[in-house]
């Protein structure tokens, strides 16, 4: 070893060692992807690179999550993705499932108006009318440069070639390999029957490649109508499912406008029904607008926070639904006014101690997928999609290779009865042919004096949009960076069932008394959600990127 090495080499240690530990996020001067697979978020930055713009990038991070992340990453699911370009124009692209036209109100209870065990979750029935597909073509027709063709080819590369099996995904199949093994073609691909998946082996899925190649080809086409609609249509003959054909080519994403909010200066950009998420995180941002928060772990802005959570998920419960088909008082509930008349009824009143059955299972997944681009021009995207349940309903349609979502699920399967989520749902969100059931999806932007600030959403069924919510008060109140605002410890009060739940490590032995002093009851769980998040430095445009450490997630900046 020569001198300089000698002298050196301790400090390569040293920084490499830092670098390891090191808690700062992704810094890009150009573009970023945050997104909660490493391949999918390198394909992204890659279009970026080869010019492309953040929808071109965002919808290729879609169809590479479908090969890579079969969790929740999908072609056979829905969500929403939330645009704004650099010239300011913004727009939503709904592309939610649909009720297949022979779905009904009562088709998940039975004849003693009892609920069936797993029908809205497992299996074909569960499915709705896949969006994802129409939705990423429109995006990119629209609103990208590049074409579909070029974006969907690193999918169609990792599809084909096959991708190295990272440890997570290895346990996650593992983890739902009950459920995946019921249905023949998920038992063959998922599961290579029955010897499952190992760390550093090569995963291929040619019938998944082919099924892109001829969306590549055909555009939505190649989805809704020939072989892969018939395959569809085929799959659900086998297992019993609704979805027919003509659903198929029925089925339209569809432009919306954002919903807008004001908080404390900043600009909020989210999504409007079907998903609950933005009206209820406008409703909550609105309650909380001039209370002083203090810090973000103490009793009194936690205990202000769960009041506004509840009092926003109440009004979910009752209001929210699809409101291309039912009446959803939208203005109302983002109004500053309504907000003004909650904030003084939590003023004058004690926590609400009354405790409703819980559903202990409703809060163990995260199988629900968000991402966030931003590029070189200003344009941004903000993109949250499912699957629903992890791998959805566990059906893989038959010589097309991809799973099919339990979307269904999240309409009210009897009104006023849990879901998955234990959340408790009304009227408006009943389930009724074309209709699309009720998202907690918040794909979300900030601006700051007209100029982004931060991209950002979550999975986590009814969590989510509290996930967001302390995300969006960590970074812009409590002034945490990005990466610190998506680690830091989060809780979440959905009003029904009456649980106050915390992540088990960060909250202070204090605050935790005080909590349950005041009448929650208070619970722990490991890990609520996985927020995928870009801040903008307003002076510099630096991008800051931030994957939550709570999965496996991997922002790239260029
Ligand atoms: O749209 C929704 O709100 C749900 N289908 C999301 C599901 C989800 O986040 C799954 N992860 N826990």
């Amino acid at each position: 070893m020569n001198l300089r090495t000698k002298l050196f080499l301790p400090l390569v240690v040293l920084a490499l060692a830092l670098s390891a530990f090191s808690f700062t996020p992704v810094a890009g001067r150009r573009g970023m992807v945050a997104s909660s697979e490493a391949l999918a978020s390198e394909a992204g930055v890659q279009i970026l690179r080869d010019g492309g713009n953040a929808v071109d990038a965002a919808v290729a991070v879609g169809f590479a999550l479908a090969v890579t992340h079969p969790v929740a990453g999908n072609i056979g699911g829905g969500g929403f993705m939330l645009i704004r370009l650099a010239s300011g124009e913004a727009v939503v692209v709904d592309y939610r499932e649909a009720a297949p036209a022979a779905a009904s109100r009562n088709m998940y209870v039975n004849s003693n108006g009892e609920l069936i065990p797993h029908a809205s979750t497992v299996g074909a029935l569960s499915a709705g009318v896949p969006g994802t597909v129409a939705g990423l073509a429109l995006a990119e027709e629209k609103y990208g440069k590049l074409g579909l063709a070029r974006v969907i080819a690193p999918a169609i590369h990792l599809a084909r070639d096959g991708f190295v099996v990272s440890y997570s995904l290895s346990e996650s199949l593992r983890h739902e390999s009950d459920r995946l093994s019921k249905f023949d073609a998920s038992r063959r691909i998922f599961l290579r029957g029955g010897r499952l998946y190992e760390p550093g082996e090569t995963f291929k899925q040619p019938e998944l490649a082919e099924t892109l190649e001829a969306v590549a080809h055909q555009g939505a086409k190649g989805f809704y109508s020939g072989p892969v609609a018939q395959a569809i249509a085929a799959t659900m003959q086998k297992y019993r499912g609704l979805i027919a054909e003509q659903d198929l080519a029925r089925y339209h994403p569809i432009l919306r406008q954002p919903l807008v909010g004001r908080f404390r200066g900043y600009e909020i950009l989210s999504v409007p029904p079907p998903s609950s998420g933005g009206v209820a995180l406008i409703e909550m941002l609105n309650i909380l607008e001039p209370v002083d928060l203090g810090s973000p772990d103490s009793f009194d802005s936690m205990h202000f926070m769960v009041e506004a959570m509840r009092h926003a998920y109440a009004d979910r419960a009752a209001y929210l639904g699809d409101a291309d088909f039912t009446p959803v008082p939208v203005a109302r509930l983002t109004s500053q006014a309504y907000a003004a008349k909650l904030r003084e009824e939590i003023l004058h009143s004690k926590p609400d101690a009354a405790i409703a059955a819980g559903n202990p299972q409703a809060f163990e997944s995260s199988q629900t997928t968000h991402y966030s681009v931003v590029d070189d021009e200003g344009n941004a995207v903000a993109n949250t999609y499912t699957l629903n349940n992890g791998y959805g309903c566990g059906v893989t349609v038959e010589g097309a290779g991809f799973l099919l979502n339990d979307e269904m699920d999240d309409f009210a399967a009897k009104p006023g009865t849990p879901n998955l989520f234990g959340l408790v749902q009304g009227e408006a969100n009943a389930i009724a042919p074309n209709k699309r059931p009720l998202s907690s999806m918040t794909p979300t932007l900030v601006l700051q004096d007209g100029k982004l600030r931060l991209v950002l959403g979550s999975p986590g069924g009814g969590t989510i949009i509290n996930t967001v919510l302390q995300v969006l008060l960590d970074n812009l109140v409590f002034k945490m960076d990005i990466l610190q605002a998506v680690s830091f410890p989060r809780f979440h009060h959905q009003w029904m069932p009456e649980r106050l739940i915390l992540e088990p490590v960060g909250f202070s032995a204090d605050t935790i008394q005080k909590l349950r002093e005041a009448g929650y009851q208070v619970d722990f769980y490991g890990s609520i959600g996985d927020c995928e998040a870009i801040e903008i430095d307003p002076q510099s445009g630096w991008k800051f990127g931030a994957a939550d450490p709570r999965a496996d997630g991997k922002a790239v900046g260029y």
